[in-house]
């Protein structure tokens, strides 16, 4: 089967690494890709806005399995207009897809089918959202209703800071993302995530992580895409899995069913670890970057087999995903200057001898330039390690990040911060 992957970050890298070891994987295509991508597929220039464009490679290169890595074109739609007409596709419809969305979407669905979940108002102008803040008082979170690029979120801690991040959002800052917002009742707990598959009927678990959102050591400084992970996540127990399954995702599939926007696709959680249970911060409508990298080094399951599966609405009838069971972890190196503006051409040497060392290195934001691989984005490379603990495979990681020679990149130092600390009895 011939498979068009779309997307050029250091999960769509991870992503066609795996295709492309699959035996039904004949000719993968990546479209745009990256350099890293490009050692598993063939990397061509499609505008993933362009839906006719990419509908006419498909029929051209008789692609059997769209793979659509980001959230911006399922958002957009782009998974309707190729099963229009007649493509397979992996990832949710438009309608579907509004559970990333929509803030506001996802928090009514959330009240519809009783789903644990912060207490929200939806508010449309600053005058309501004042109003909402004296409500619930602070700390509270503000949100943008729509897709920020991860940067339509404050957790306020007092009300000068929550009536800031109010005047922001109705001024205009996020622009049409920011045209209704949510005001939302603080959670607290540790944050996990948890990833389950499904074709809008059959849900099948499929792994956990945890992410270090924030740009800094001890979790400081600004919130990013993502600055490094580890799967799994033990504090997600499976009891505390279970207890998502069927509080959370199970009847999240059955209403949007129900309502006639079957889910086909990944389903990413995330959750707070309350006292009362785990609860839903937010709901994903794709895979996790850089969360895939991790889950993915660790499955064993082909997965061609199980995207193509849930394509074809029959995920019930294949084997659920199998995962070995020691520890991935993550090292996100990000060129200086990220989240804010990145440093962009700088060199970037000795990946063969991080991998020498039996790390994995995906590529993110690179590029080669003069026949050399230099930062070309925030986020640059994924560097990624196993173990049987996440002790260890945090120092397989670091000790592949130091033999990458990248001088105007940066990491964190801490990635796994709190599962180390457990597992060394302090905690
Ligand atoms: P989101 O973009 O919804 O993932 O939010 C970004 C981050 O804000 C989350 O990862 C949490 O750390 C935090 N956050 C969002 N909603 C809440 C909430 N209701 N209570 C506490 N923290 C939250
Ligand atoms: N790493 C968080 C995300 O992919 O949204």
């Amino acid at each position: 089967m011939n498979i068009l992957l779309l997307g050029s970050g250091g999960r769509e890298h991870a992503l066609a690494w795996k295709l492309a070891q699959s035996p039904l994987c004949d000719t993968l295509w990546a479209a745009p890709g990256n350099p890293g991508i490009a050692e598993h597929a063939t990397c061509v220039a499609l505008d993933a806005t362009d839906h006719a464009a990419v509908l006419a490679f498909c029929e051209e290169k008789v692609i059997g399995l769209i793979v659509i890595g980001p959230e911006a074109p399922l958002v957009d739609g782009l998974a309707d207009s190729l099963r229009d007409k007649g493509f397979a596709v992996f990832g949710p419809s438009k309608a579907a897809a509004q559970l990333e969305g929509s803030k506001g979407f996802t928090k009514d669905l959330c009240a519809r089918a009783n789903i644990p979940t912060g207490g929200y108002e939806r508010v449309a102008n600053e005058a309501d959202a004042m109003a909402a803040l004296q409500k619930f008082g602070a700390p509270v979170v503000i949100k943008a209703d729509g897709l920020a690029a991860g940067k339509g979120v404050t957790v306020a801690m007092t009300m000068p800071e929550a009536e800031e991040a109010v005047r922001d959002i109705f001024a205009g800052r996020f622009g049409e993302a920011g045209a209704e917002a949510v005001i939302e009742e603080f959670l607290e707990g540790e944050e996990a995530s948890f990833f389950a598959l499904t074709d809008g009927s059959t849900i099948v678990p499929f792994a956990s992580a945890q992410d270090h959102k924030r740009v800094g050591d001890g979790d400081t400084g600004p919130n990013t895409g993502g600055m490094g992970a580890y799967s799994p996540a033990p504090v997600l127990t499976a009891d505390l899995a279970g207890e998502a399954m069927t509080r959370i995702i199970a009847p999240t599939v059955k209403t949007l069913a129900d309502e006639g926007m079957p889910y086909s696709g990944v389903l990413f959680l995330g959750l707070m670890l309350t006292r009362e249970g785990p609860k839903l911060i937010e709901y994903n409508c794709r895979f996790g970057d850089p969360e895939c990298q991790v889950m993915l080094l660790r499955l064993e399951s082909d997965l061609v087999e199980l995207l193509h599966a849930c394509a074809e609405y029959r995920l019930g009838s294949i084997q659920p995903p199998r995962f070995a069971d020691d520890t991935a972890l993550t090292v996100v190196m990000a060129a200086k200057g990220y989240p804010g503006t990145p440093e962009k051409g700088g060199s970037i040497e000795g990946i063969a001898e991080a991998e020498a060392g039996g790390a994995k290195v995906f590529h993110a934001g690179t590029a080669i330039k003069d026949g050399k691989l230099v930062a070309n984005g925030g986020r640059v490379l994924n560097v990624t390690a196993r173990g049987e603990s996440v002790t260890e495979a945090q120092r397989k990681a670091y000790a592949a990040v130091d033999a990458i020679d990248f001088p105007t990149g940066f990491s964190r130092r801490d990635i796994g911060w709190r599962e180390v600390a457990r597992e060394a009895g302090d905690a």
